[in-house]
């Protein structure tokens, strides 16, 4: 395959330590072979082997920052919750709706109904919106089928859109979000079938990793250990929806498993930070599900940056607590909401995305790693967590494509 040269582009590169902001070189190139990206770098220090017989692309000045990465995403589910939102509206909370039988699993109901088809035409929807702003690689859930029937329905749609979009796709499985009806009032026994179907769902290829909602409208500490020691037994990794509601201590849980991440921390404490720094951890922040939920409680951010603990931000796309399909809207909304800094809110759509992803290969642009960037028409980086509510993408290259 010909090579590429993307040049006459300020790179935001997102190398960790680089001596400049956001890792930006100035008037830089980017040679790509194959789907990997082979050089990054000054125009003027370009190696000869790429000035001649290469593909040149001159994108005019304009930045080019790693493919974006949503590392936590619901997107596949039936329905809607807009009738939700209104009671919400008039005053009940979202665990009153959830205790009273609405909530998450109403969304199972719908989904349960839905056939794989119609699931997959309304998340193509969902995705397209995501890659409109950039977005590479996305995180896909289930958790809205809880048998293993509707769960692997739910699994087989998500990793259909990778192939039909030509995005990545990493599908975690959510068996432990909601007790479905069928089980009310039988939590252990519901986690006997999540710990049951677990092996089936993985056997058939549908599980990149294993994610729990661990707080007290979900599942206990103790469910949530037999859940992580049935993804450890298969070799997966973990992830936590956690402290979103409370200080259920499920950060600790997961830290002593390795998670790849946690995710919310709204009640995060600092024993739960130091656990989180000390298992190389992803604190994954939301703050969609945070500004719909009118939630008040800010995750603390002071004391993720104290220990060391790397931030990524994400939609959490999904019917309840975050119907939102706009990743630079997250960017803008955790600077704003949560006093991010602009290199942080980009770094935790690139490089920390990837990392709660258990990804190595992508979320910075350097040698060897996945061509996969995106070409932006404005000047400075600070600029796509600054402006919201339209996407300044000029292009995206996906392993070396035009997309
Ligand atoms: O990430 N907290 C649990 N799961 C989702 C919400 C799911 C729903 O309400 O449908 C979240 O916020
Ligand atoms: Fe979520």
């Amino acid at each position: 395959m010909t090579a590429q040269v993307w040049c006459n582009a300020r790179v935001a590169t997102m190398l960790p330590g680089a001596p400049a902001p956001y890792g930006l070189i100035d008037q830089a190139c980017i040679a790509v072979e194959g789907g990997t990206i082979a050089w990054v770098g000054p125009h003027a220090e370009l190696p000869e082997a790429w000035r001649r017989g290469a593909i040149e692309h001159d994108v005019g000045g304009a930045l080019i920052t790693p493919g974006l990465i949503d590392c936590h995403t619901h997107l596949v589910w039936g329905g809607d919750r807009a009738r939700e939102f209104e009671l919400r509206l008039q005053g009940a909370s979202y665990e009153d709706i959830a205790r009273a039988g609405g909530g998450i699993v109403s969304t199972v109901k719908a989904t349960r109904e839905a056939s794989e088809d119609e699931l997959l035409a309304q998340a193509r929807r969902r995705l397209r919106a995501l890659m409109q702003d950039g977005v590479t690689t996305v995180e896909i859930k289930s958790g809205y089928g809880l048998s293993e029937e509707a769960e692997a329905k739910c699994l087989r749609v998500a990793r259909r859109l990778g192939q039909a979009e030509g995005v990545s796709v990493r599908t975690t499985f959510l068996g432990a979000h909601a007790l479905p009806p069928e089980y009310a009032g039988h939590s252990d026994a519901y986690i006997d079938e999540v710990v049951r179907m677990l092996p089936a769902l993985h056997g058939a290829g549908l599980v990149d990793a294993v994610d729990a909602f661990c707080e007290r409208i979900g599942f206990s500490v103790e469910q949530t250990r037999r859940v992580f020691d049935a993804a450890k037994a298969l070799g997966l990794p973990v992830k936590l929806h956690a402290e979103q509601l409370s200080d259920s201590a499920g950060t600790q849980l997961a830290a002593s498993y390795r998670a790849l991440s946690c995710d919310h921390l709204e009640w995060l404490s600092e024993d739960g930070a130091r656990a989180m720094a000390r298992s190389g951890t992803v604190a994954v922040l939301l703050p969609g599900a945070f500004y719909f939920l009118r939630d008040t409680r800010v995750p603390p951010i002071e004391l993720l940056r104290r220990h060391g603990v790397p931030m990524a931000v994400s939609t959490d796309c999904n019917p309840g607590t975050s119907p939102c399909t706009s990743l630079l809207l997250m960017l803008n909304m955790a600077c704003t909401l949560f006093r991010l800094t602009p290199e942080e809110a980009l770094a935790g759509a690139t490089r920390h995305a990837a990392q709660a992803l258990g990804l190595d290969d992508r979320g910075v642009l350097s040698t060897g790693r996945c061509a996969d960037f995106v070409v932006w028409d404005v000047k400075h980086p600070a600029e796509l967590s600054y402006a919201f509510g339209a996407s300044p993408r000029l292009a995206t290259v996906v392993e070396g494509q035009v997309r």
